[in-house]
């Protein structure tokens, strides 16, 4: 290990600065080429002060990923940049770590503003900044939609030198001229083309006019459609560009398909419950109507399960958040909102109970399983309806979902020293268990009755290893005579993952 630059006069001149921390035990979980592909620069070799080596020491981070190891030189030397690399692989710390760098903790000002799109993942960057900086003494201040405007006034009133938020409500407090950026350095855009999409384009646009012309504009993602082509020539100064992404889906991830008829799902997730060793999951719903039946069904179906949504409160989000994870809860039926940046590590398997409609979209939810290079498993429930969809996002990431097989190997996405405990397929609750759980997601609705169990001979999924493309891969598409008779039970055996 190189030596520790000495830095400000507040931190002990020896180099036993380690002493008295403590970082998290030691993961010793597999990790893919996408986290350990490194070029063997250490965090000490990047001339960080040593209260901000503390924390990240304290984070259990022992070498930068491939993205920080070539973001944050560049990011210290105050170039603008764009940077693009796969989900899970440390971003977040890729652009926090300057960003808390370049802070003046004795200047009451904000000197750093990062933009994220969703409410949950304002909190959780937040606190990915607390943590980072906890030595430095840094104020860190998250600010969201759905919170009252007065609390941030008065949190405002205090000194804060990192501000994390959605840009509607930093937006309002910048207007009211209640946030001062005028002498914020640091611009950051974590989940940059979600950032750039029609909803928050003009949002973002008139945010920029109240930050200083010599700041530094920092854009993060790992997906960067051409909508990001206009900003960069319009606002960014020469930037340095990343490109991580080689190939675009996660080693770790394995990816599978059940073809399956809509009547059919509900079903087919109870199998793929009973059959498979899921640590926690996230299943998601293209609709917050279509997330609520599901989280009731398989509340009927006696497994844990929380849902969260748009239009939910936001003190029910925040809560279910939490609770999920703090491992509360072993399932999470959700919409598109906790699709991008969420970082759950206990999260082995996503489940896309509607497959989505376009490849980011599927890119990032897949992607929250798999964290940091770790296993995970992707499995996509595909209609008929969804085949030109599946056909269009392997296309575009270049990538072959496979049909779901009989037995799912377990080393693909269970690690290998998991305990037993999690390691085994999860059981269904007690009503006891259930009526906590109601509890925690806080809805008011009464139990309802439990579903008669799934019949055996009830059609599940095909897997018989067809494809639903036919052709050699083109979508010609089926009949629905053929989808059932491909469908057919074969056995009186759920084929899922036995
Ligand atoms: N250098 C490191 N060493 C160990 N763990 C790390 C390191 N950097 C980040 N991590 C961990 O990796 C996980 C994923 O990081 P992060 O959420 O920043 O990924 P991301 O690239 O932003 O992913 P996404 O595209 O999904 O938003 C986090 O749990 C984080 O604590
Ligand atoms: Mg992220």
């Amino acid at each position: 290990m190189s030596q520790v630059p000495s830095t400000s006069s507040s931190t002990p001149s020896n180099n036993d600065w380690k002493a008295g921390l403590r970082a998290p035990p030691k993961d010793f979980r597999p990790q893919t080429e996408d986290v350990t592909a490194t070029k063997g620069l250490e965090f000490e070799d990047m001339f960080l002060r040593r209260e901000l080596l503390m924390g990240i020491f304290e984070a259990g981070f022992e070498k930068p990923s491939p993205i920080q190891e070539e973001a944050i030189p560049i990011a210290l030397a105050k170039r603008d940049v764009l940077a693009r690399a796969k989900n899970g692989t440390g971003k977040t710390a890729a652009f926090v770590i300057p960003a808390l760098q370049q802070i003046d903790v004795n200047k009451p000002k904000i000197q750093a503003l990062l933009l994220v799109p969703t409410r949950e993942l304002a909190l959780q960057t937040s606190q990915v900044c607390k943590i980072l900086g906890k030595h430095m003494g840094v104020q860190v201040m998250v600010t969201t939609g759905g919170t009252t405007l007065k609390d941030d006034i008065l949190r405002l009133s205090e000194s804060v030198h990192v501000l994390v938020g959605t840009p509607g409500r930093i937006l309002d407090l910048a207007g009211k001229n209640v946030a001062d950026l005028s002498e914020c350095p640091v611009f950051v855009m974590d989940e940059a083309d979600k950032l750039l999409s029609a909803e928050f384009a003009p949002v973002m646009e008139q945010l920029l006019s109240y930050l200083p012309s010599g700041r530094q504009v920092m854009l993060f993602s790992a997906t960067f459609p051409l909508i990001v082509k206009d900003f960069k020539e319009k606002h960014m100064s020469s930037p340095y560009e990343i490109n991580l992404m080689d190939e675009l889906t996660l080693r770790g991830v394995t990816q599978y398909y059940a073809y399956v008829e809509e009547r059919q799902k509900v079903h087919c997730l109870n199998t793929l419950f009973s059959k498979l060793q899921i640590n926690q999951s996230i299943i998601f719903c293209n609709s917050t109507n279509r997330v609520e039946l599901l989280a009731k069904k398989v509340t009927e179906l006696g497994y844990s399960c929380f849902y969260s949504h748009a239009k939910m409160l936001q003190s029910h989000r925040n809560r279910v958040f939490h609770d999920f994870r703090n491992g509360v809860c072993r399932n999470l039926v959700c919409s598109d909102l906790l699709t991008r940046g969420i970082d759950i590590q206990a999260v082995n398997v996503v489940i896309n109970f509607d497959f989505p409609k376009n490849s980011e979209t599927y890119l990032h939810r897949i992607g929250r399983s798999g964290r940091f290079g770790h296993l995970g498993l992707a499995i996509n429930l595909v209609t008929y309806e969804d085949r030109f969809n599946l056909y269009k996002i392997e296309q575009e990431l270049g990538t072959e979902i496979q049909p779901i097989p009989q037995i799912i190997d377990k080393g693909l996405y269970v690690a290998p020293n998991a305990t037993e405990e999690a390691s085994a397929p999860q059981q269904k609750q007690t009503p006891q268990q259930q009526q906590q759980q109601r509890q925690a997601q806080a809805v008011a609705s009464a139990a309802a009755p439990r579903a008669p169990a799934p019949t055996q001979g009830q059609v599940v999924y095909q897997s018989n290893g067809q494809h639903p493309r036919q052709n050699g891969g083109t979508p010609t598409g089926m009949t629905q005579a053929q989808l059932k008779a491909q469908a057919a039970y074969r056995g009186g055996q759920a084929p899922a993952a036995r």
